[in-house]
């Protein structure tokens, strides 16, 4: 399902004092099956604008289409259960989006209201969570009595039970450690490649977008600043830099690479491997 964003305008707390245009003039694709990430400066709008995805926030002026769905100021049409049974939503802290006495009904809280029986739910909810790296007695016990990286494995357990086509990670792996980080990235990436599902990441780490993603949004003022592939907005460091954002490391290290050593042709690596393979390679190739 593709998504798209065409002119569209939020603002928060509309006609007070305190009313905010979070997003202005905003209009960008999300190509179907793809690995998006958004990026930008904390404030530039970046929940603002996933929160749109599934009809959670409305826009104030313009249109979004997801699918066949139509979400628009004023529309009243769109049956928001089921643009929700496609969308599933991880918010910035999915702490706060437990409610249930156990686990186990957290996480089947979704199927159940979509209608897949109590037994099949309760099932994959067992199913889910080693996927998530939780233990299976944790099943029982009350969501908030966990740690909060738990309940955020919990969070993600409930929004993939659901199996939506779209999934819409803000910030999924912040606060962890970097062992939890990474199996929380893998999870998602296994789930996008088994699932064709369209993935959009939010995340301040250049790391994660320049290794997982294969689309890239940035924002800027509530703006979409650039979009494209990893090697378009990376080129484009020191407008990147302007808007208090920075390369990853791999791209960084190898720009410097190519200044010190007056190199002219040295392509771009997203990962630290690649990174380490191509010096590699170099080396070798200045030994023989
Ligand atoms: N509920 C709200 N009411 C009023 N203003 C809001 C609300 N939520 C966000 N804003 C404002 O809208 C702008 C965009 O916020 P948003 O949360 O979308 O940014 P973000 O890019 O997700 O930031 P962060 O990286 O800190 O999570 C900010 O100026 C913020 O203060
Ligand atoms: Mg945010």
């Amino acid at each position: 399902m593709d998504i798209s964003f065409n002119q569209v305008e939020h603002r928060y707390m509309s006609g007070t004092p305190f009313e905010k245009v979070a997003l202005k003039d905003f209009s960008v694709t999300i190509p179907s099956g793809s690995f998006t990430a958004v990026i930008g400066h904390t404030g530039s709008g970046k929940s603002t604008f996933i929160q749109h995805i599934n009809g959670l926030l409305k826009p104030t002026s313009g249109t979004v289409k997801v699918g066949p769905y139509t979400i628009a100021a004023g529309e009243k049409k769109i049956d928001l259960k089921a643009l929700r049974k496609e969308v599933g939503l991880v918010f910035q802290y999915p702490e706060h989006q437990l409610f249930e006495e156990t686990v186990e009904k957290d996480i089947s809280f979704g199927p159940i209201n979509f209608g897949v029986p109590k037994a099949k739910a309760m099932r994959r909810a067992k199913e889910l969570l080693p996927h998530v790296g939780l233990p299976e007695h944790v099943l029982t016990t009350s969501p908030f009595q966990l740690s909060g990286g738990q309940m955020r494995r919990v969070a993600i357990a409930g929004v993939l039970a659901v199996n939506p086509s779209i999934l819409v990670l803000d910030e999924p792996a912040a606060s962890l450690d970097p062992e939890g980080r990474k199996q929380m990235m893998d999870l998602f990436v296994r789930y996008h490649k088994e699932n064709q599902t369209t993935t959009v990441l939010v995340t301040h780490h250049m790391e994660d977008a320049a290794r997982y993603a294969d689309h890239i949004i940035v924002l800027h003022n509530g703006q979409v600043e650039m979009t494209g592939g990893r090697e378009l907005i990376f080129e484009r460091a020191s407008r990147l830099r302007e808007i208090g954002l920075d390369l990853p490391d791999s791209v960084r290290f190898l720009e410097q690479i190519k200044e010190k050593w007056s190199l002219t042709d040295v392509p771009m690596h997203f990962d630290l491997e690649g990174t380490a393979d191509y010096l590699a390679g170099f080396m070798k190739g200045k030994e023989e």
